[in-house]
């Protein structure tokens, strides 16, 4: 039987198993998706015995996304732009890398009536994942993207890779910004659990604010953004899906259907408080 599986570390609370289970119902297919710990030390080895044991499709997530891209034998356009991998696909002997976060940002905000064409956005964050949605803000059209780090050196690299209208502002000096359409907090802040420190003015009430972690992680930002009288708050739980989906769709030729399973994992992350 073909196998499937994501690989990330932590994992064992992955939302994928069950997201491309209930896919796979969709269709009558019998999904093998698991979910497999590794590190960066072992990610190589296990990846390697996994082919052996029939594995044909694989999610990558964190800390992993970016050793995958060195793992891959091909990549597409946008895996090698963003320096990042999510999904693999074996061809033959070898490793094909994408990378579906993007446009799995994209579906979800349109999902929730969110267009970023024409759009004022703000990023803050300039890792991994701010580097996966700056190119998809880009992609779709934004009026204006403003990068904004902790770390003022790596926001200045990434806006520097984009070009215009990506630029950046340092934290400090977003308070002195009029109010974006969307802010998207691409930080590995919430994780810590502490409050986040709302850097905007109070006058620059944002139009949209999205999260692009769900569960836990979300909560500081989001209720940062609610106590700033944010008109729309969203965690990244529908990304989640979304990217699900299009890599669904490229290892199995067919699309999913991601309303019931929007509700489904939605119900899921509830239950667990
Ligand atoms: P990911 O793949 O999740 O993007 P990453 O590449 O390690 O992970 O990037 C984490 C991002 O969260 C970075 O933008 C980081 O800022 P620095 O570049 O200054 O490290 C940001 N980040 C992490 N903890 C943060 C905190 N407590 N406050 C603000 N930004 C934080």
């Amino acid at each position: 039987m073909n196998r499937y599986a994501v690989f990330g570390q932590p994992i064992a609370h992955s939302l994928s198993p069950r997201i491309h289970a209930a896919f796979g119902a969709q269709f009558g297919i019998a999904i093998d998706y698991r979910a497999i710990e590794a590190g960066r030390e072992t990610f190589a080895a296990t990846l390697e015995a996994f082919a052996r044991d029939g594995g044909r499709g694989a999610n990558v997530t964190l800390p992993l996304k970016e050793d995958a891209v060195v793992l891959c034998d091909a990549l597409s356009d946008r895996a090698r732009r963003c320096g990042s991998v999510n999904t693999l696909l074996r061809e033959g002997e070898r490793w094909a890398g994408d990378s579906t976060d993007g446009v799995g940002l994209l579906r979800d905000l349109a999902r929730h009536g969110i267009d970023a064409r024409g759009l004022r956005v703000l990023l803050l964050g300039a890792g991994g994942a701010a580097r996966a949605a700056a190119f998809a803000f880009l992609d779709a059209g934004a009026r204006e993207l403003v990068v904004t780090n902790r770390t003022a050196a790596r926001a200045q690299a990434l806006a520097h890779v984009l070009g215009p209208p990506a630029r950046t502002c340092a934290w400090d000096a977003l308070r002195h910004q009029a109010a974006f359409d969307l802010v998207v907090n691409a930080t590995s802040a919430g994780h810590a659990g502490d409050a986040f420190d709302w850097p905007l003015a109070a006058g620059a009430t944002p139009a949209a604010c999205y999260d692009l972690s769900y569960g836990k992680a979300a909560r500081p930002f989001l209720a940062a953004a609610r106590a700033a009288h944010a008109r729309a708050m969203h965690d990244g739980l529908g990304m989640l899906v979304e990217q699900a989906a299009e890599s669904f769709e490229r290892w199995h030729g067919v699309r999913p259907e991601t309303t019931p399973v929007h509700e489904q994992v939605r119900a899921v992350l509830d239950a667990r408080g």
